[in-house]
């Protein structure tokens, strides 16, 4: 896809519904049966951990069809201050269009925003298959463990300044914007036209590669 089609531009709140139904249309069965990403970023939006200066939505003629949120999160190390992190996701392209470049141009753009704005680094959880390819590395490699202490193959993180995490290293610990109170999800996703929850193949590679934790 040309970068002449797709305009990437800040989220603004008429655009929120519109987005919340492309996340969720987006990660429906993918990782679990059903999802919640659309929730999360629903709650994401409302905290004090939101960064709307890395809040961006791709249109394409006229269509958002794609979106990417970041928040802040710690790294909290032992006898040490807290050194904040930012973090992206949801992250999501609509399925008709996903594999031509959409997400990477999204990620992309906000990962020089997010440096020339003079964050440290990204922490993430996600696909090392993918985010490799943004320079993102096994957390491990600088000794960032889980919010529980382990080191984890789906954690990853990038130096938005090269040293930056030199002396930073401890347990990656998310916004609390990510908890979900299942009873409030429920009454939310209600909102939503019904969608049938299934097991697909996909969960089951999610759940391997979140179950590599050591
Ligand atoms: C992940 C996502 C945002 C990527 O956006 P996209 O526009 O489809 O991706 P791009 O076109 O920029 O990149 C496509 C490449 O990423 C790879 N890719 C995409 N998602 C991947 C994944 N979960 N695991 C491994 N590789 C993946 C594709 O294989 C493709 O590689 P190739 O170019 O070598 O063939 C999009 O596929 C999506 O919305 N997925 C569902 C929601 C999701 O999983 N979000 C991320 C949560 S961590």
């Amino acid at each position: 896809m040309s970068d002449i089609d797709l305009i990437i531009r800040n989220e603004q709140k008429e655009d929120y519904r519109a987005v919340e139904q492309l996340v969720r249309e987006a990660f429906w069965n993918l990782y679990v049966p059903g999802c919640n990403e659309h929730f999360v970023l629903h709650n994401l939006r409302k905290s004090k951990d939101f960064v709307p200066e890395l809040d961006f939505v791709a249109e394409k003629d006229g269509q958002i069809v794609g979106q990417i949120a970041y928040s802040r999160g710690i790294v909290r190390g032992n006898g040490r201050e807290d050194e904040e992190v930012i973090s992206f996701g949801p992250v999501s392209v609509l399925r008709a269009i996903q594999r031509r470049g959409i997400g990477s141009a999204l990620i992309t753009h906000t990962i020089d925003l997010a440096r020339a704005m003079g964050y440290l680094a990204i922490c993430i959880y996600g696909d090392p298959r993918y985010y490799s390819r943004f320079g993102l590395r096994c957390a491990e490699k600088y000794d960032i463990r889980t919010a529980d202490d382990k080191f984890a193959v789906a954690l990853q993180v990038l130096e938005l300044k090269q040293g930056s995490l030199r002396s930073v290293s401890g347990r990656y610990v998310e916004s609390a914007a990510f908890t979900v109170d299942e009873a409030d999800f429920a009454q939310y996703d209600a909102t939503f036209p019904p969608k049938e929850k299934k097991e697909a193949e996909s969960q089951r590679e999610f759940r391997v590669l979140a179950s590599l934790r050591y």
